[in-house]
């Protein structure tokens, strides 16, 4: 599968990359920015992390012109601290988070995280968690899956009524029967398939998604160098841009790090055109003072 990673310019002027630096990726994907960082690099070198280990083994396939630049490291954001220690590294150069699922990990069916592509209801990032998708619709009671779409899906109008239409329609299997379900118990109101904000709501609630981000946020000024360190995150949903912008303000107005650009990064049109999966790309960054 072509992969194109999102505002990659973007992203190498904001950490500005050093020959001799090292580098962490929080989010290797198949490793478009991973590739990127390491192309640039001579004597220095990038942990690149992924809590997805069939997304790992393939980009260490796409990498692998850049093998003695890359230490990849399987484990989730709140995890990082050892992938750090396990390369002998305190802090770093650069941290780059491109935040969200992978454009690979939402069109493989068998993976089950889109209603476009009918798969096994699971959306676990990592096949070594325990919880899926299918636990969570089948063994939530009513209101937990409600306050579940509610919140982590902003669902406010529709959420009791999808709520109660999947507990009719339990066991949930596969995304094809929860998407007909939702589909059949609410009207199509917008461009938006009615089922794509419960389907969100699932997938952050499967891998903790905002716990993760909240345990990324806290650690990133203490992973990057004092007096010039970077650090980098494209955030892709309303919810996680927000988190971003208030905690790298407030590290900014505490003196720490000051911010590379005081207005967020998006993409121009010609990358929107080139790939429309980019257009709700968010990015921040800043550098430790
Ligand atoms: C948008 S994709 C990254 C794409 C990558 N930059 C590229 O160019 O190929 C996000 C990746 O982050 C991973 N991910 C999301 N949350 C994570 C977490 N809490 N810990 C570790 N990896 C995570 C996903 O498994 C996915 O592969």
């Amino acid at each position: 599968m072509e992969h194109i990673p999102v505002l990659l310019n973007e992203c190498l002027d904001g950490l500005q990359v050093r020959p001799d630096g090292v580098y962490l990726d929080c989010t290797c994907g198949l490793g478009g920015h991973t590739g990127a960082i390491a192309s640039q690099l001579t004597t220095g070198f990038v942990i690149s992390n992924d809590r997805d280990e069939e997304s790992l083994a393939k980009a260490k396939e796409n990498t692998a012109a850049y093998a003695d630049r890359i230490r990849f490291h399987h484990g989730r954001f709140s995890e990082l601290p050892k992938a750090l220690s396990e390369n002998g590294v305190k802090a770093v150069d650069g941290v780059l988070a491109d935040l969200g699922v992978s454009r690979y990990q939402l069109t493989t069916a068998d993976r089950g995280f889109s209603f476009m592509a009918d798969g096994p209801l699971d959306m676990r990032m990592s096949r070594s968690q325990e919880t899926t998708a299918a636990d969570i619709v089948n063994f939530s009671s009513p209101l937990e899956l409600g306050q579940l779409i509610a919140t982590l899906g902003e669902e406010r109008r529709w959420w009791r009524r999808i709520a109660e239409a999947i507990v009719r329609g339990r066991p949930v299997h596969t995304t094809g029967q929860l998407a007909t379900l939702i589909e059949r118990a609410v009207p199509r109101t917008s461009r938006l398939h009615p089922a794509t904000q419960t389907f969100q709501a699932l997938r952050l609630a499967v891998n903790r998604e905002p716990e993760e981000l909240d345990a990324l946020l806290e650690w990133l000024p203490s992973a990057v160098k004092p007096a010039g360190g970077r650090a980098a995150v494209i955030s892709f949903m309303s919810l996680d841009d927000r988190k971003v912008k208030v905690r790298f303000q407030s590290l900014a107005k505490a003196g720490e790090v000051t911010l590379i650009n005081k207005k967020v990064i998006v993409p121009g049109d010609e990358e929107i055109r080139n790939n429309p999966a980019s257009r709700s790309a968010k990015l921040r960054v800043f550098e430790k003072l």
